[in-house]
C-alpha cells in the first residue's frame, strides 16, 4: 500500500512515436493525491500525446506508476478499470446517438453518480434524448465531462477541456472541473492560462516533446518571462477567477478556435 504522500501517477522518462515521428521524449513527471496539476505548451508540443502514452492507446516506453503500481505494461482497458478516466480533446461523443445513450455507455458501475451529474449538467437532462451531434460544442464537452464523472474515478486526465468555447462556458466548465477536482486529482491540459491559475496547484510544462518546467503553477504564471518563453503569451492576471470580470481576456497561446458565441437551441 502506498504512502499517501506519494503521487497517484509518477511518469519516469517516457517516449512516445507517432508515425514514426518522436512526440514524447523523455518525459517525467508526477500528479499529486489532490489538486489539478497542469500540462501546458504550445500547440503540438505534445501534450495529447502524453495522455494517450499514459493510457497506452500510442505505443510507449518509459515508467508509469499509478498509485505505487507499474502500468506501462497493462492494455488501455486494463489501465481504465483500474479508475482512471479520460475526457479527450474535442470531445468525442457519439455525434447519433443521444446524451442519454452516450452517458449509458459510459456507465462502468451498477450505481452511477446520476445525481451528481444531474446537479453539475441540469442542461443535459433536459436534453437527455437529443442526440449529441446536434448540440452546441459547450453542450458536447459537458456531455464529455458527464460521461467520465458518472463513475467513480480515481485520477481524471482531461484535454483541453474548454477549447473553443465562449467565456460563459469557459466559466462553466472550470467550475465543474473544480468541483471534480475536490474529490479527484487531475492532470488537466488548459490552454486557459486565467483557468489554470484558478485551478491548479502545479504545472508542468512541455516543449518539442520534453518537459521543459516543473513546479508550483503560481510561480510560472507569476514569472512574464518564464510564460513567454514557453507558451509565447502574457500570463493571466493574478487572482483573476475564470468567467468573472477581467480587463484582459485570457489568452490563448495559440491562434484561437473559432469561440462560440451562443449555444444552439
Ligand atoms: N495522428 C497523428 N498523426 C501524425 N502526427 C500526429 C498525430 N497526432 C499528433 N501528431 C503530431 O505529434 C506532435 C504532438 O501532437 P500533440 O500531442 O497532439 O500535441 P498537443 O496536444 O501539445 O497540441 C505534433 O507534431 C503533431 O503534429
Ligand atoms: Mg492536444
Amino acid at each position: 500500500m502506498a504512502a499517501t504522500t506519494e503521487p497517484i501517477l509518477r511518469v519516469e522518462g517516457l517516449y512516445a512515436r507517432i508515425s514514426g515521428q518522436q512526440v514524447v521524449e523523455d518525459v517525467s513527471f508526477e500528479v499529486p493525491r489532490t489538486g489539478v496539476t497542469a500540462l501546458l505548451g504550445r500547440n503540438g508540443v505534445g501534450k495529447s500525446s502524453t495522455i494517450k502514452a499514459i493510457l497506452g492507446i500510442i505505443d510507449r516506453t518509459g515508467t508509469v506508476e499509478f498509485d505505487g503500481a507499474p502500468i506501462q505494461g497493462l492494455r488501455t482497458e486494463k489501465i481504465v478499470q483500474r479508475g482512471i478516466a479520460y475526457v479527450p480533446e474535442d470531445r468525442e461523443v457519439f455525434a447519433t446517438l443521444t446524451v442519454a445513450e452516450n452517458l449509458l455507455l459510459a456507465q462502468r458501475q451498477a450505481t452511477p453518480n446520476r445525481e451528481l451529474v444531474d446537479e453539475l449538467f441540469p442542461e443535459l437532462r433536459a436534453r437527455a434524448q437529443q442526440a449529441a451531434g446536434t448540440l452546441s460544442g459547450g453542450q458536447q464537452q459537458m456531455v464529455s465531462l458527464a460521461r467520465a464523472l458518472l463513475n467513480d474515478n480515481r485520477l481524471l486526465l482531461v484535454d483541453e477541456p474548454t477549447k473553443g468555447l465562449s467565456p460563459r462556458l469557459v466559466g462553466e466548465v472550470a467550475q465543474v472541473l473544480k468541483t471534480a477536482a475536490e474529490t479527484t486529482p487531475m492532470l488537466l491540459v488548459e490552454q486557459n492560462l486565467t483557468v489554470v491559475r484558478e485551478l491548479a496547484q502545479d504545472v508542468v510544462v512541455l516543449s518539442g516533446g520534453r518537459v521543459v518546467h516543473r513546479g508550483p503553477a503560481r510561480e510560472f504564471l507569476d514569472d512574464e518571462r518564464l510564460v513567454h518563453r514557453h507558451l509565447g503569451v502574457a500570463g493571466a492576471e493574478p487572482d483573476a477567477a475564470a468567467g468573472a470580470p477581467h480587463t484582459q481576456a485570457p489568452q490563448p497561446m495559440t491562434e484561437p478556435a473559432a469561440t462560440e458565441t451562443e449555444e444552439r437551441p
